[in-house]
């Protein structure tokens, strides 16, 4: 067991009213905060009152950008138990990113006991409506004061907390999305598969020009051809196509430039276990133009953890309106919701491992 010390905070903030938590608005009292130092490795893994990080300003993360994330949660189940989802998947990612931004791996050990113990200092803070959440946000960043581009010496690693609504207040809803054909997230041997900032700069242009234009999002094409699809806004994207009871599930490949979603791997499996046949395979958008002309676009959806599941009612692709399932949620879409979000909070048994009870004081 790793030794982490405990500083609590003498000055707890109120909690804010169920129902108005937004996402990412509220932190918890307390962060979890462990330090790299080149010769010595990972340590003092501390749980200290949430609050401001000190940093140099010449800090390698404000310069050059080495900077790596997760986004993950833990629900309140509804026999009261806290559980993780996915958190080896989530711990595995960082690990395997790092080394792309040349950071050093955060040990799987000391990320799932900073998460555990972070949650037990504040499991006041675990929302209790149904669809509500902890949303866990482990962060790794160069630390080390010095102006030439190389890799930083010194990092930190910290995670906060911060309590979340559903995503869907009125039930699973879809969303109208523009195909971006000029800019690009990710170009093959770049950072897309790594949960960088840099890919989020990266993205923000093009999701600010599209929400202007009244869009929730944009879908991303690739970074070669502009030909085939890779992600939607900030999920993983499914189409299911062909016959309209059993129709076929394809999703872009993992092939560098697009993240490896929890819940893209999660809809995968249970997808397979329903029965359906899943293609991770490219998939370009003059087929999916070719399907609606057939009618055997069924349905589009979204998957990430904010909202777990989002169907697409709409893309818009070079001036052309494609409307899929009528612009209603699809059956598929309805069903891949419940069942994982059952097993998030407990309400059916976890046939597939996924999540981790967080033991409590
Ligand atoms: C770019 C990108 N793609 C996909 C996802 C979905 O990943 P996950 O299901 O692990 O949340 C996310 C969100 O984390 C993301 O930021």
């Amino acid at each position: 067991m790793l030794n982490i010390r405990v500083q609590k905070t003498s000055n707890p903030k109120a909690k804010p009213a169920a129902g108005k938590l937004g996402f990412g608005q509220y932190f918890s009292d307390h962060m979890f905060v462990v330090d790299y130092l080149p010769e010595q490795g990972w340590v003092d893994p501390r749980i200290v009152p949430y609050g401001p990080l000190s940093l140099d300003p010449a800090a390698s993360v404000l310069h050059y950008g080495q900077a790596m994330f997760e986004g993950m949660k833990a629900f309140c189940g509804v026999d009261q138990k806290m559980r993780l989802f996915r958190p080896d998947f989530h711990c595995g990612r960082l690990a395997r990113g790092a080394p792309r931004i040349c950071m050093p791996p955060v040990p799987q050990e000391i990320m799932m006991q900073g998460i555990e113990a972070l949650i037990r200092v504040d499991q006041d803070w675990s929302p209790q409506a149904v669809g509500s959440s902890l949303y866990l946000r482990p962060t790794l960043i160069g630390t080390e004061a010095f102006l030439g581009v190389r890799a930083s010496q010194k990092y930190v690693f910290f995670i906060i907390m911060s309590p979340v609504d559903s995503y869907y207040a009125e039930g699973v809803s879809p969303v109208r999305i523009h195909v971006e054909d000029k800019l690009i997230r990710a170009a093959p041997g770049g950072l897309g598969d790594v949960k960088a900032g840099a890919n989020y700069a990266a993205s923000i242009l093009a999701s600010t020009e599209a929400k202007k234009s009244g869009f929730a999002q944009v879908l991303w094409l690739d970074a070669v051809e502009r030909k085939y699809i890779e992600e939607v806004g900030t999920m993983n994207v499914f189409f299911a196509l062909g016959e309209k009871i059993k129709p076929t599930i394809v999703t872009p490949p993992l092939a560098g430039t697009i993240l490896d979603g929890a819940t893209r791997s999660s809809t995968i499996q249970v997808l397979r276990d329903l029965g359906y046949t899943v293609e991770e395979r490219k998939l370009s958008m003059d087929e999916v133009v070719a399907h609606h002309q057939k009618g055997t676009l069924r349905e589009a959806f979204g998957t990430g953890t904010a909202a777990v599941i989002s169907p697409v009612g709409e893309l818009h692709f070079k001036g052309e309106k494609i409307t899929i399932n009528g612009f209603k949620p699809g059956d598929l879409a309805q069903k891949l919701y419940e069942e994982i979000t059952s097993i998030q909070y407990g309400k059916k048994s976890d046939r597939f491992g996924w999540t981790k009870e967080v033991a409590l004081d």
